[in-house]
């Protein structure tokens, strides 16, 4: 893994979504930044960071799977992160698709954006946001927490940045060739509430609906199952979980 290491930046996804489209990132490279100010998040949401105290890097990879297997990378992501983070005696949850909770709050978000060529993704850049040592967070956001807020102490973000990148480039070849139906249990397993029945608003359906998660599927789309029998294969845009902040 190569490592780019910028004082400030508009966003280390769009930077390095830049470089590769223009040739000059031809193996996997990590970017991280001090200062990122245009930070994107999921959807029209902006990813906000005090400088200096928190992770925000994007990894450059040469995914080369299958685009219907396109949610191999997501989980290889989150699953990484929710590993090299126990490692470090903290136990997140993953808020499908891929932010990184802990006890109900978001530590980390990742925004992922794949270079498609026909129905194989070329690359894939992979941005995340780790809430490391920022203790306050602007009012209107709204349920952020950080490891400081959580043990105490304070975090070596390059260490964080490295362990991070290695975790997810070898995670993604471990399971590239795995059969999804081989990786979604693992997955399940550690996503916030998972099992239980909550309540959701979705696409199309009038009422809100009581039901619980019971599956996610190699595109990313998430089976949630109505307490009625009734089975919803929804993505990200479809579903909302309604007590959720
Ligand atoms: C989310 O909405 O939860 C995803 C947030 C992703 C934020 C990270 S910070 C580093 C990288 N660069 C960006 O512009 N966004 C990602």
């Amino acid at each position: 893994m190569k490592y780019i290491e910028l004082n400030e930046i508009d966003s280390t996804n769009a930077y390095l979504s830049e470089k590769l489209l223009s040739g000059e990132i031809t193996e996997p490279t990590t970017v991280f930044t001090h200062s990122q100010n245009k930070g994107k998040g999921m959807g029209q949401n902006i990813w906000v960071s005090d400088n200096d105290k928190n992770a925000l890097f994007s990894i450059a990879l040469f995914t080369e799977i299958k685009t219907e297997e396109i949610f191999k990378v997501s989980l290889a992501t989150s699953m990484a992160i929710y590993e090299f983070l126990k490692l470090k005696g903290i136990t997140t949850k993953i808020k499908w698709p891929n932010d990184i909770y802990y006890d109900g709050k978001k530590l980390g978000g990742i925004l992922i954006e794949n270079k498609l060529d026909g129905n194989i993704v070329k690359a894939s850049v992979i941005g995340v946001g780790l809430n490391l040592n920022q203790e306050k967070f602007p009012k209107w956001l709204p349920n952020p927490i950080s490891l400081k807020n959580i043990t105490g102490q304070d975090y070596d973000a390059k260490k964080f940045i490295t362990g991070i990148s290695g975790m997810v480039e070898k995670k993604l070849n471990e399971i590239k060739d795995v059969p999804f139906a081989d990786l979604r249990l693992d997955y399940l397993l550690n996503l916030y509430c998972f099992g239980k029945i909550m309540m959701w608003k979705i696409q199309g359906i009038k009422d809100e609906i009581s039901g619980s998660i019971v599956d996610v599927k190699p595109s990313g789309k998430i089976v949630v199952q109505a307490v009625s029998g009734q089975l919803c294969e929804c993505d990200i845009k479809e579903i909302k979980l309604i007590d959720d902040f």
